[in-house]
């Protein structure tokens, strides 16, 4: 899916906003945790556009996790389940990215340093919004945002916001492939996904237009650190 470029916009959105938190901050080696990071793809260009900085990738799946650090000297991988503690010191991060992954609020502030920034990549209703019905996926509600910043306000203030929104043309393959990475993956198996895209490119002439929208929201760890701890505070796309 990535390889396909169908993100691409996102991932540049995404780095450039990290790297302008990573050049704020007076540090020799700013250090951005990628929590849920999948194979790297974020991590690898916010640390293209942030050079001097450092990054980790935490993820549940050892495949994503070799493939993260792969060829990549400052980047380091770690295979754990961000519902439980993160396994990072407190206040040892500089940028903690999110990116349609799963959020632990209490546990990204306390890795986090003082003043350090969370960046989250959430989609919005119009996400791929062609393939929502064809492809039996999980629509988005229109009170995303609202329920965000309300699962983030103990702990953090959003700071910024930035809606990233275009249209992609896709094949059935990364049509399959932009559904498996989705929530909706969990209700049907591969090969229905598969028959699904083929059906769906198909009747359009072999390819179709997307839309591709997400909002990246930049928020601010609170300086009182008076949230409550533990991982009692979950979010998920
Ligand atoms: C939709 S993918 C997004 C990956 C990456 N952020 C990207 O956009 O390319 C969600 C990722 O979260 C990881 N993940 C799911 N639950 C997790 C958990 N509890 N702890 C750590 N990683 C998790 C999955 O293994 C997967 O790599």
């Amino acid at each position: 899916m990535h390889d396909a470029g169908v993100l691409s916009p996102v991932v540049e959105a995404t780095a450039i906003a990290v790297a302008e938190l990573c050049a704020a901050v007076d540090e020799p080696s700013p250090l951005i945790v990628d929590l849920g990071g999948g194979p790297g793809v974020y991590l690898r260009a916010c640390l293209r556009r942030a050079p001097t900085a450092r990054g980790v990738v935490i993820d549940l799946s050892k495949a994503c996790a070799r493939a993260a650090v792969r060829g990549e000297p400052t980047a380091a991988s770690v295979i754990a389940d961000v519902w439980r503690q993160i396994p990072m010191r407190s206040a040892s991060a500089t940028v903690a990215l999110s990116v349609f992954a799963p959020r632990n609020i209490a546990e990204t502030a306390r890795v986090l340093r003082a003043g350090g920034h969370l960046v989250i990549v959430t989609p919005r209703p119009d996400h791929l919004t062609e393939l929502v019905g064809p492809l039996g996926m999980l629509r988005v509600g229109p009170d995303k945002d609202d329920r965000i910043d309300a699962a983030l306000s103990p702990a953090f203030g959003i700071i910024d916001r930035r809606v990233v929104q275009e249209t992609r043309t896709v094949t059935a393959p990364t049509i399959a492939d932009l559904v498996a990475m989705g929530p909706s993956a969990f209700h049907h198996d591969r090969a229905h996904i598969d028959e699904v895209a083929d059906a769906v490119a198909d009747a359009r002439g072999g390819s179709l237009e997307v839309t591709v929208a997400v909002t990246v929201t930049v928020c601010r760890v609170r300086g009182d650190r008076s949230h409550p701890s533990g991982s009692d505070q979950r979010v998920t796309d």
